[in-house]
């Protein structure tokens, strides 16, 4: 391993390990909203602010010269052509609810790859992390995913974007596949359902409308495990569409999303 992914790893590894500990140990028992975003329901709280402030004062004392690009508004260039891309809390909602599945995800980026990711989890007592052309590890195992099943057998995790039309095709898109698949799950952070299929809990994942900071990460720790990523036929995972699944199952999902125009609202 480089000299520079070793130092961004141990940086990214201490980074969210922080903010899961903040998160886990510090959350109020009366948690609420301090405000709204894209719609009524998609939430942010005061811990979110908290953790994206925690993890960049982190960066900022660790790697100074660094840029940040952060879901709840971190934002600075850098000069040094790292970009960390973080997510404070992904999984807000679960969170707020005291749901488990929800994580820590920081990625970090150079010349427009991806070097690091890093998802921690704190709920299930786990940390997931891939370096570029090194493999991905769950705690400190290796960790792969499934082999591909045949489509009709496929568990696949998908989520809901926050804005109401989106959701009603988002809908139409599943009400579709659910009869040609094993089941569908909606675990309510992007960030570990791509982690969850770089460990073999779901054989796929897709969902449209996804942020940089939601998919940065597990994108290329479920690459790192084995599994195919991208978005529409030819294209790299994006805002548009995110899909990840083993060679073999990744082909016929993408086919499937892009009949079902599961890349438009
Ligand atoms: C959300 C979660 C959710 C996904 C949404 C994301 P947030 O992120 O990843 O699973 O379905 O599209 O926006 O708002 O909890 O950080
Ligand atoms: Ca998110």
């Amino acid at each position: 391993m480089t000299d520079l992914k070793a130092e961004l790893l141990e940086v990214a590894l201490e980074a969210a390990a922080r903010a899961g500990a903040f998160l886990r140990d510090g959350r109020p028992a009366d948690l609420g909203v301090a405000a709204t975003k894209t719609s009524a329901v998609d939430v942010v709280t005061e811990m979110d602010i908290a953790s994206e402030k925690l993890i960049t004062d982190f960066l900022a004392e660790r790697r100074p010269d660094d840029g940040v690009l952060g879901e709840e508004g971190a934002s600075s260039e850098g000069t040094s052509g790292v970009q960390w891309v973080i997510d404070p809390i992904d999984g807000t909602v679960n969170y707020l609810y005291g749901r488990p599945d929800w994580s820590v995800s920081i990625a970090a980026r150079k010349d427009g790859e991806t070097l690091i990711g890093v998802v921690a989890a704190p709920m299930r007592g786990e940390t997931y992390r891939a370096v570029l052309g090194e493999g991905a590890h769950v705690n400190d195992r290796p960790t792969h995913a499934r082999v591909a099943p045949p489509f009709a057998q496929a568990l696949v995790g998908t989520g809901f974007g926050y804005l109401e039309t989106r959701r009603a095709h988002q809908a139409d898109v599943v009400r579709e596949l659910v009869p040609r698949v094993r089941d569908i799950r909606r675990g309510g952070s992007a960030a570990i359902d791509l982690c969850d299929v770089a460990l073999g809990r779901l054989d796929a994942y897709y969902e449209r409308g996804l942020n940089p900071w939601d998919y940065a990460a597990g994108d290329l720790i479920a690459r790192e495990a084995g599994a195919l990523t991208g978005g529409r036929p030819g294209e790299p995972v994006s805002p548009e569409l995110t899909i990840a699944a083993p060679p073999g199952l990744f082909e016929p999902l993408q086919n499937w999303l892009e009949e079902l125009g599961a890349w438009h609202d």
